[in-house]
């Protein structure tokens, strides 16, 4: 309803007002005007609006009763119309901050009840994964090996020349570098170009980390070095050209063959299960002599060759299976690291994991192991 319907842009004068129950009977009506607008209003816009309206400062109809009623109001009537208006005021004041109070609470309960929590509602499940078969054996392994003292050494995988070959009795041209052949890493020449790059290459295997040990170590040594390595090899189902070993290397002053062939011994024993049995076969290492191939009976077919009257498609009936190469430490490889070859001795052997565990699992292709196929991976939580 427009200001002018009750009378606001007029004097009392012009509306004909002339005593006291008349001034109250007109601030009645803007009263009841007031309250029959105040129910429509609900949210905070329509609250801001309905309040500028009536305590505006400008126009406001608060303000208009003050300069069009109040102001020009005769002495008769001005202490009626003071009274009425501050009445009203109080009046139109509650009411507005009332229903602020309200519009602020009801919102904020509407947002709870938006935002509530169900605590009673099933959580949501995220899938947390688990180590790779690789890592479990990886753990295996290590679990064993410091059940009778050893401890576990880690070793970069970007190696240099002299400790992947060199320093292991390997020099150049040395025809065992051809079974591991690897890739090199192409490096910026130095700034001054005055200095040839230092060739680098990923390591073949984890045998360079025999010697960084005892570089850095007197005797006793009694290390394992699990670890990633690289080959210049194609992949088939036992090749890969990044796979992992354990490299192991014991020496003290008084460590034989057959302390070797024990410890062997018991780490296979305890990683395939006692009814395994063992063998070793000479072999060659430049880094190791005597060198030898360690075997263990077939797991697949109890070491018979034969397994479901055909012959072990594993073993190919050869009832053995060749697990890793070993041998005693070469005293060539000792006068690298200035250990002292007459008073010293040990023994070193280098595993392929992955075999390993495709042994253990009757896993038959390597390849799975870098697939990074769920439903592999699920079967080794
Ligand atoms: C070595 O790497 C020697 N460093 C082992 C060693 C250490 C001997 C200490 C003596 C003393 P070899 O090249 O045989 O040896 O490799 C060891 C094992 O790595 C193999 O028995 C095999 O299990 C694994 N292996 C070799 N090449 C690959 C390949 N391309 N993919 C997967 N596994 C491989």
């Amino acid at each position: 309803m427009p200001s002018s319907d009750i009378g606001l842009d007029k004097t009392l004068a012009a509306l004909g007002v002339t005593e006291s129950a008349q001034v109250v009977a007109r601030f009645a009506e803007v009263r009841a005007h007031f309250d029959g607008q105040f129910t429509t209003v609900h949210d905070e816009s329509e609250w801001k609006l309905f309040r500028d309206r009536w305590l505006g400062r400008k126009s406001g109809v608060l303000t208009q009763i003050t300069d069009n009623w109040l102001k020009p109001a005769t002495a008769e009537l001005k202490r009626a119309v003071g009274q009425q208006l501050n009445e009203l005021r109080a009046h139109v004041e509650t009411q507005i901050e009332a229903r602020r109070a309200a519009i602020e609470t009801g919102a904020e309960e509407t947002a709870l009840a938006r935002d509530r929590v169900d605590l009673s509602l099933p959580g949501v499940i995220r899938p947390i994964g688990s180590r790779h078969l690789i890592r479990q054996v990886f753990q295996e392994i290590e679990d064993i090996f410091f059940s009778i003292g050893f401890s576990v050494v880690e070793g970069p995988e970007i190696e240099t020349p002299y400790y992947n070959f060199e320093a292991l009795n390997i020099p150049e041209f040395h025809p065992v570098r051809d079974d591991m052949d690897t890739f090199y890493l192409e490096l910026p020449p130095s700034p001054d170009k005055k200095a040839a790059p230092t060739p680098l290459l990923l390591r073949t295997h984890t045998s360079p980390m025999q010697i960084r040990t005892m570089e850095k170590q007197k005797p006793p040594v009694r290390i394992i070095v699990p670890g990633k390595v690289y080959r210049r090899d194609n992949p088939d189902a036992t090749h890969s050209f990044a796979f992992h070993q354990v490299e192991g290397l014991a020496v003290d002053t008084d460590i034989t063959f057959c302390d070797f062939t024990g410890t062997i011994e018991y780490f296979v024993k305890q990683f395939f299960g006692p009814s395994v049995k063992t063998r070793f076969r000479p072999s060659y290492f430049p880094f190791t002599e005597p060198s030898v191939e360690f075997d263990v009976s077939c797991p697949f077919c109890g070491g018979t060759g034969a397994s479901n009257g055909t012959t072990c498609s594993k073993c190919k009936g050869a009832a053995w299976i060749e697990l890793f190469g070993a041998g005693m430490v070469d005293p060539a490889v000792y006068g690298f690291v200035n250990y002292d070859a007459k008073k010293i001795s040990g023994f070193a052997f280098g595993m392929g994991i992955d075999r390993l565990a495709m042994l253990k699992y009757g896993i038959d292709d390597i390849q799975v192991f870098f697939q990074n196929d769920v439903r592999f991976l699920r079967q080794f939580p």
